[in-house]
């Protein structure tokens, strides 16, 4: 058995793999090399940055499984990939924590408004009253998605005094109500939430799921979090939202095309960026690259799959 590892993953993953299977790591493949030398492999294993494509697929004969080190296999052709009996299977657990932890940093750094005040300092200024800030305390929390990801953002919004508004079509009430959460409409939530982070995956529901109309019901002065996949918000709404001042800021970790460099959001000094940074913990690399890594070579043997 054969596995192709063409992204950077962590090194745990790929001895584990190596204890079982015969791997090449070859992260800088174009879309065609890749193509090319695919039929030589068993299993494929990515992260985000290689497509695997149905040309991709079609020239993969010998491939049994495709392993994502990260939840979303939006980088994968799902429905290719089955068509072709190859099995897609993710990481869903590893970065959790890490992904949660992102979130809560970009919301208390939007409220505080500490990158644009670092910089500001950094820049040779001492401006105290520019960068005035606003409480968590007793603000309303909007989460929309309360799966993994939302329920542990949810649990450290709540240590901070936070009341949440949750919606999530597939959460039972009970399950929330465990979780002390209200469950609502997203309606609800834009009416009358101060910060609202989005935690869902995105598909033909979620795309631009927060768009002109979602956006314009919002209470003036909202902050939007979103640190789970770019298409969910409609970004030239929230740009011309943030310019009105109707959304006093964003954070941002995902965006529609990734990767960026040239975002008109980024140009605006109410919205925070980072480059897709919510997994990208140690801690979490690890995680997931030993679980995909566990999960190819089980694949590979006909074992059972722990499923996402
Ligand atoms: P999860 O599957 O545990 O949770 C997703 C939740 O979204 C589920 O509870 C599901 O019921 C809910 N959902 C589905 N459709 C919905 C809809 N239309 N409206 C509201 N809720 C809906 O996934 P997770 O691990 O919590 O990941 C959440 C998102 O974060 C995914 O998009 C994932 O790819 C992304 N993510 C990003 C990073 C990063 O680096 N920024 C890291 C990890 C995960
Ligand atoms: C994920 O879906 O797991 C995230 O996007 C994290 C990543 O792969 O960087």
């Amino acid at each position: 058995m054969k596995v192709l590892v063409s992204d950077q993953i962590s090194d745990l993953g790929v001895a584990k793999l190596r204890e079982s299977v015969a791997v090449d790591v070859k992260t800088d493949l174009t879309p065609e090399e890749l193509e090319q030398v695919i039929g030589e492999y068993d299993a494929l294993v990515v992260r985000s940055s290689t497509k695997v494509t149905r040309k991709v697929l079609e020239n993969a004969g010998r491939l049994k499984v495709v392993g994502r080190a990260g939840v979303g296999v939006d980088n994968i052709d799902v429905e290719a990939a089955t068509e072709r009996g190859v099995i897609v299977i993710n990481a869903p657990e590893g970065n959790t924590i890490s992904a949660a932890e992102h979130a809560i940093a970009m919301m208390t750094s939007l409220a505080r408004n500490i990158p644009n005040a670092s910089a500001s300092m950094k820049a040779g200024e001492w401006k105290r009253s520019k960068f005035m800030g606003v409480e968590l305390y007793n603000k309303t929390l909007g989460v929309v998605g309360m799966g993994r990801i939302g329920s542990e953002v949810i649990k450290r919004a709540q240590a901070m005094g936070m009341d949440i508004l949750a919606y999530d079509p597939y959460i039972s009430a009970e399950r929330a109500e465990k979780m002390g959460v209200t469950l609502t409409s997203t309606e609800e939530i834009y009416r009358k939430a101060d910060f609202i982070t989005m935690h869902t995956p995105l598909t033909k529901a979620t795309k631009h799921m927060i768009s002109h109309d979602e956006l314009a019901i919002m209470k003036d002065g909202v902050r939007i979090i979103n640190c789970a996949r770019g298409g969910l918000i409609d970004e030239e709404a929230l740009y011309e939202a943030l310019k009105s001042g109707k959304v006093a800021g964003a954070a941002l970790d995902v965006f529609e095309e990734e990767p960026v460099t040239c975002n008109p959001l980024c140009e605006l000094s109410n919205v925070i960026v980072t480059p897709h940074l919510g997994a990208s913990t140690e801690e979490a690399q690890v995680n997931v690259a030993v679980q995909v890594a566990e999960q190819v070579v089980n694949a590979l043997q006909g074992e059972p799959l722990v499923s996402a």
